[in-house]
């Protein structure tokens, strides 16, 4: 074959099989970051010259917490170890255009091909890049593969602690990335207003530091508004002293469920004391094998909940596993058992308004009862394990006021104390197959319509100042909490249109060859 007609042959083979090019590109520049770091990377699990990097490689392409993203395998993985690293990858991925990556924390955001790339280059911040050291401001300076319970291990010896995650094996990155609520969000606001400085790699792979003062674009951008901005290699969190506190789960059957919404209401509607936190849950299996709630529980201090959580604590549970004092990374250690890897995920979110009075109760028992009754109906139609579970995350008035007041804070979500309480909903939803994928996601989108369409017709035009037209996330009024949301929501847009085309001309101006917006997942501008 001459060499005229191989090229044409190559061309046309190209244009007709891009994804061709795209892996052969991706396996340059997977070589390129080999040569350069041949300590930090692997392409298999057979990394026969190396034992522990194939362990690695292994560890990290299943350490999601929604296997999904498991079935997302990598051209290469890249360990870094320094901000420098991630430049070199950053300026490596700029010069092959058509490859894909994704950057990978916790691993706990189940969107598939969020922290996962199908034949691209996955930048694993574990294990590298997970310790935490407290500087003599006081301030956590935190590695971007760390998870909770990572954290609260180095700064528990200081009794401090940050506006972390209510389960230790959640990453750090994501949820500061996506906001953060924390069981300390009442008393300090959300994770991402406790920010001081970020170190960040740009789209241009320079190493930087954002902050008040210098990029303090990216510093805004990053306080609840993803991964498209820049790759955070260091958080700078500000630390709170902590003692013992008190705290657990109990389990309570499922007759207990008018008492537990009752007392959720009354709780959120009258939160008069920030050293209290709860998540209200509910799993569902098939047949109601495990019909259960799981409510978790803290309190700030060593003598035991406070008066606030005497409602919830007059009510009878199966399991009592509240104790205290304890210390605050026991506790977010040991809730870390309700965080089951192995099974394929979906998360949900939902923000409504908390109605006063018996308002309230009936709008949290229709969306307890539609949920409840579509639940079952998907069981029995899909076969396939559906557990679906819910969970009730009070947004108080106080709570919106911390975040709004807090000195390093942005409040990106738009939250306003004096729109009221509300409460941020999530649904989950767990099932074994691949083949389940697309019905699962079909059935955890149309699982939450019902209350929607039920707030909308029956409280929406008599509840201004808790909610207009936006009710659905169209306005600041009810923004969507990203940490919870399905990739088929909108969170971003959610946070008011100022804010998103803030945010929009932030990402434009700081990532025009399209680095974050064209090659890895996240909540893109449009
Ligand atoms: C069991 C469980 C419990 C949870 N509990 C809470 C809770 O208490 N409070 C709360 O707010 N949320 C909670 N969440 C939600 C959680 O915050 C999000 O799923 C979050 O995205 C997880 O972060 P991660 O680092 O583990 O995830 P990953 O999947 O690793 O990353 C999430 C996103 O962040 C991006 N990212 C990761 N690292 C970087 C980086 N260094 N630079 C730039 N982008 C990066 C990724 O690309 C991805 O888009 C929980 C989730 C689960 C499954
Ligand atoms: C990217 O390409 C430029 C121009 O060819 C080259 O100078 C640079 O070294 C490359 N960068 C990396 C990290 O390979
Ligand atoms: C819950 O509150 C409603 C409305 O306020 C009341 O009618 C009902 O009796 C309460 N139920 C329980 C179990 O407390
Ligand atoms: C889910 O909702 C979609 C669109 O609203 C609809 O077409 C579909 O029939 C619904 N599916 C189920 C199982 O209810």
């Amino acid at each position: 074959m001459s060499f005229v007609s191989a090229l044409s042959l190559a061309s046309a083979f190209l244009a007709i099989i891009p994804t061709v090019v795209a892996a052969s590109s991706a396996k340059t520049a997977c070589s390129l970051i080999e040569k350069q770091y041949p300590k930090q990377y692997a392409d298999s699990v057979l990394e026969l010259s190396d034992l522990a990097l194939g362990v690695t490689y292994t560890d990290q392409l299943h350490a999601y917490w929604s296997q999904a993203n498991a079935d997302n395998i990598p051209a290469c993985m890249f360990f870094p170890k320094t901000a420098q690293d991630i430049a070199f990858a950053v300026q490596v991925l700029n010069n092959y255009t058509d490859v894909p990556f994704a950057v990978k924390g916790g691993g706990h955001n189940p969107n598939k091909g969020f922290s996962s790339t199908k034949d691209g280059i996955l930048i694993a911040t574990e294990p590298n890049m997970a310790t935490t050291t407290l500087d003599s401001n006081n301030y956590a300076h935190i590695g971007p593969g760390s998870r909770w319970i990572d954290v609260a291990t180095a700064l528990d010896p200081y009794n401090r602690a940050v506006v972390s995650g209510r389960l230790g094996h959640v990453g750090a990155a994501g949820l500061t990335l996506g906001g953060g609520l924390s069981f300390l969000s009442t008393e300090h606001g959300m994770t991402a207003d406790t920010v001081v400085e970020y170190e960040i790699v740009t789209a241009q792979g320079e190493v930087t530091r954002a902050n008040k003062n210098q990029n303090s674009d990216i510093w805004y951008a990053l306080k609840g508004g993803g991964n498209q901005f820049a790759i955070v290699t260091e958080f700078v969190l500000e630390t709170f002293p902590i003692g013992q506190v008190w705290g657990g789960h109990k389990i309570y059957t499922l007759d207990q469920k008018d008492a537990l919404i009752n007392a959720t209401h009354n709780l959120i509607s009258n939160y008069y004391d920030t050293k209290a936190a709860v998540i209200v849950t509910f799993s569902t299996t098939l047949d109601s094998l495990v019909d259960i709630f799981v409510v978790f529980f803290y309190y700030n201090s060593p003598a035991g909940p406070g008066p606030i959580l005497s409602e919830f604590n007059a009510i009878p549970s199966l399991i009592d596993a509240t104790k205290g004092p304890r210390s605050y990374k026991d506790l977010i250690d040991d809730n870390s058992q309700f965080s089951l890897d192995g099974m394929r995920y979906l998360i949900r979110t939902g923000t409504f308004p908390n109605l006063p009075g018996a308002d309230g109760v009936d709008l949290y028992q229709n969306i307890f009862n539609s949920w409840f009754d579509l639940a079952k109906s998907y069981q029995r139609k899909q076969l396939d394990n559906y557990v679906f579970s819910l969970a009730y995350q009070p947004m108080p008035y106080t709570l919106q006021s911390a975040s709004v007041n807090a000195p390093n804070g942005v409040n990106l979500l738009g939250l306003d104390p004096a729109h009221g309480d509300k409460v941020f909903m999530e649904y989950d939803v767990s099932w074994l197959l691949p083949t389940t994928d697309a019905a699962a996601a079909a059935d955890l989108t149309n699982i939450t319509q019902p209350a929607q369409n039920y707030a909308r017709q029956k409280y929406g035009n008599s509840r201004p100042t808790h909610w207009s037209s936006g009710y659905v996330g169209t306005t600041n009024f009810n923004p969507l909490f990203m940490n919870d949301a399905m990739y088929n929501q909108d969170p971003v847009r959610s946070y008011g249109e100022e804010t998103y085309e803030r945010l929009r001309g932030i990402q434009r101006q700081r990532d025009p060859s399209g680095l974050f917006s064209g090659r890895t997942g996240g909540w893109k501008f449009t």
